[in-house]
């Protein structure tokens, strides 16, 4: 470890272990102390890959470890957690320790198990923060982008539907990415070397989609000069891409049905048939059970389209993806950029996680759209996003909470010092032992066995 230049270091305790900072700082460390999320807020740290010191030990409540949680999900940041043991942690902590720490030391920790995990967090750190630059989007060959659960299973269910040639129904709120998902299943499909044709069934006017679905011969109208051949025929060997499948008229769902029934179309103006083969992939933002029960959709067709089904997760479903999809939004736009745009600040990205996005993309693609035009100096602020900063977000925790944990943590300290006898235990701490029974009642805190067992605790 080099002495002469620190590396920073956040650690963030509710208590400050001076112990451990000295022998940090003599580790060629410079540990930022945190006690509470709002002072991290406070810190004017750059985005550099640092190593971060996690105190999981004084019983952190489910409601700061939410607090955190934008913190632990930033690449340039390797965090190792401080704990009395995984297994003594709530079901809460022992997630976020799986999913977001590099590793962690049980107290009483030995230093050069500390020296050790700290060294490989900041190698992580500098790992995922050049890898983000190297390939910031790091997109699926079919444009998708997405880790989180839900669009795991998304993945998945777009392999499987796609190994089979028959007719999908994407359905999924406005903007979730139902015509990517289409354009997946046909690229992944045996069909992929043959056309993609969407249809968009709301934009095309009612008069006009039979037209455009099944084509026309000379003459067949008014201004029917030349015989244009519609999209399903367009689509032969291919996959057909029904969009707004919900909007179509119902004179158009017969004709459709006819198709989908027999595999063959006639041209408007014509009596021949003529054999195409597709696959249809329809989409839909409306629900189409309700609209069969309204008798605004045939249920026959329906049947017919929906017989694999796959569902958009709308965006407040990945939250884990909110950074990683602004990263590769940001990548797209930088392409057309008049401007360098270096990049969201570290406030930016916290607060594009914290946000409670609804379930259309393009809003957020509009909102870094605008951010990216409005920023000084190339650097994407939460006030360019028009979203709170997490600090001014976060309210300070009332006198009663405050209180509540200095009591709960003396308690612990205490018992713990005295080996949970408790007449040295209420002498210490200047109280009658009537006193402490009540107090450890009210914090939930019990002797068994000679362990210190803390019940449950209140947040
Ligand atoms: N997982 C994703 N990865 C990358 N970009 C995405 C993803 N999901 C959505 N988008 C982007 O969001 C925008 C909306 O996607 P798309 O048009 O496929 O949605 P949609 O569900 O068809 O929307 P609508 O209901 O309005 O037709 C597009 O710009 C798309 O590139
Ligand atoms: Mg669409």
């Amino acid at each position: 470890m080099n002495a002469y230049i620190p590396r920073p270091l956040l650690y963030l305790s509710r208590q400050h272990d001076g112990t451990l900072c000295r022998h940090l700082a003599q580790q060629g460390w410079k540990p930022h102390f945190a006690s509470s999320v709002s002072d991290l807020e406070g810190m004017d740290l750059d985005s550099q890959p640092m190593a971060g010191l996690l105190d999981l030990r004084a019983g952190v409540a489910p409601a700061d470890l939410q607090a955190v949680e934008p913190w632990l999900a930033l690449r340039n940041i390797g965090w190792i957690g401080l704990t009395d043991g995984a297994s003594d942690l709530t079901p809460v902590a022992r997630n976020m320790l799986g999913l977001y720490f590099i590793d962690y030391c049980t107290a009483p920790c030995d230093d050069a198990h500390v020296d050790y995990a700290l060294g490989h967090a900041v190698g992580m750190a500098t790992l995922r923060s050049s890898t983000a630059q190297a390939f910031p989007h790091a997109p699926r060959p079919d444009g998708m982008i997405g880790n989180c659960e839900a669009m795991q299973a998304l993945f998945r269910s777009i392999a499987k539907v796609s190994r089979w040639d028959m007719p999908v129904l994407i359905s999924g709120e406005s903007g979730t990415g139902k015509e990517l998902a289409a354009r997946a299943i046909h690229q992944a499909s045996a069909r992929a070397s043959g056309p993609f044709i969407a249809v968009n069934c709301a934009a095309i006017p009612p008069t006009l989609l039979m037209s455009e679905l099944f084509g026309y011969e000379r003459g067949a109208f008014t201004g029917a000069a030349k015989r244009k051949p519609g999209r399903i025929e367009l689509a032969h060997g291919g996959t057909l891409f029904l969009d707004e499948i919900g909007d179509m008229p119902l004179e158009s769902q017969t004709s459709l049905l006819r198709f989908l029934e027999t595999g063959h179309i006639e041209r408007l103006g014509s009596t021949e048939s003529i054999a195409v083969d597709v696959r249809v992939v329809s989409a839909t933002h409306v629900d189409l059970q309700a609209a069969v029960a309204a008798e605004r959709f045939r249920g026959d067709l329906y049947h017919r389209l929906c017989v694999l089904r796959v569902k958009q997760p709308p965006l407040r479903e990945r939250e884990r993806d909110i950074v990683l999809l602004a990263e590769h939004i940001l990548n797209q736009i930088r392409k057309h950029s008049p401007e360098r745009i270096r990049g969201f600040s570290p406030a930016a990205l916290r607060s594009l996680h914290a946000h409670d996005w609804p379930g259309n993309v393009r809003e957020l693609i509009n909102r870094i759209r605008n951010a990216a035009a409005m920023c000084e100096d190339g650097v994407i602020r939460p006030c360019d996003l028009e979203l709170h900063s997490p600090a001014e977000t976060e309210r300070p925790p009332t006198l009663a909470k405050v209180r509540h944990a200095a009591e709960l943590q003396a308690l612990k300290e205490a018992l713990q010092r005295h080996h949970e006898r408790l007449i040295d235990v209420a002498e210490e701490l200047g109280i009658s032992r009537v006193t402490l029974f009540r107090m450890m009642r009210e914090h939930k805190l019990q002797v068994r066995r000679g362990e210190l067992d803390v019940v449950e605790q209140r947040a």
